[in-house]
């Protein structure tokens, strides 16, 4: 996966490897052995396996079969389930996961807004979001992949507005890559 941790060093203006990003991630989230675990974009699997090496049960999914194939070929733990799926409807229950990881997927889903609505629904009260996506620059180069590659870039505050059930817990920078970690707060009447 040696493309992945490179995009992010050349995104985020510093080296940043997978270790580092697998050791950001399981310092904040805390993953338990026999959590439920949404990869919404799995692409290749990168989170996918982090969480299975925890003994989470993952559904990684994506709209691509190629990537699918992909991370199926790379990540073989049968921890892991693999599901083709657009997350902006996926028909999966409301409040059927424990957590949703998101690496870089938000960049390049064709509705962020919806798409983040859903995976939102379908965290249970108490449950956890993760995201790792490349931040809004304004520069000429995001200008350009946003017209020509159908890229989006964010702020944080429209992340968070997009998620008013969710309350931040953290949030990184490094460069331009952006890491958020929120949680899904429970109902007056919910037991967490
Ligand atoms: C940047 S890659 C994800 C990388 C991966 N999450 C990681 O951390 O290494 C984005 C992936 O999201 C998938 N994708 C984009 N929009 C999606 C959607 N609405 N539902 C499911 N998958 C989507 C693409 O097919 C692609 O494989």
């Amino acid at each position: 996966m040696l493309w992945r941790a490179q995009s992010l060093t050349l995104l985020s203006g510093q080296p940043f490897g997978l270790e580092r990003e697998r050791a950001l991630f399981l310092g904040q989230c805390r993953p338990q052995a026999a959590e439920r675990w949404l990869d919404a974009g799995t692409s290749a699997g990168f989170y996918a396996g982090v969480l299975a090496a925890q003994g989470c049960a993952v559904l990684a999914a994506d709209l691509s079969p190629a990537m699918l194939r992909e991370g199926q070929r790379r990540e073989t733990s049968p921890l892991i389930d693999w599901a083709l799926l657009n997350l902006e409807s996926s028909g999966l229950p409301d409040a059927s996961f424990d957590g949703v990881t998101v690496g870089a997927t938000l960049n390049e889903t064709n509705d962020p807004a919806r798409f983040l609505g859903e995976l939102a629904r379908v965290l249970r009260p108490g449950g956890q979001l993760w995201l790792m996506y490349v931040a809004r620059t304004g520069g000429p180069g995001q200008t350009a992949l946003s017209t020509l590659g159908g890229l989006n870039f964010f702020d944080p505050a429209w992340t968070g507005l997009q998620l008013p059930q969710l309350r931040r817990r953290m949030a990184f920078r490094s460069g331009n890559v952006q890491f958020e970690h929120f949680l899904k707060e429970a109902g007056p009447d919910t037991d967490l």
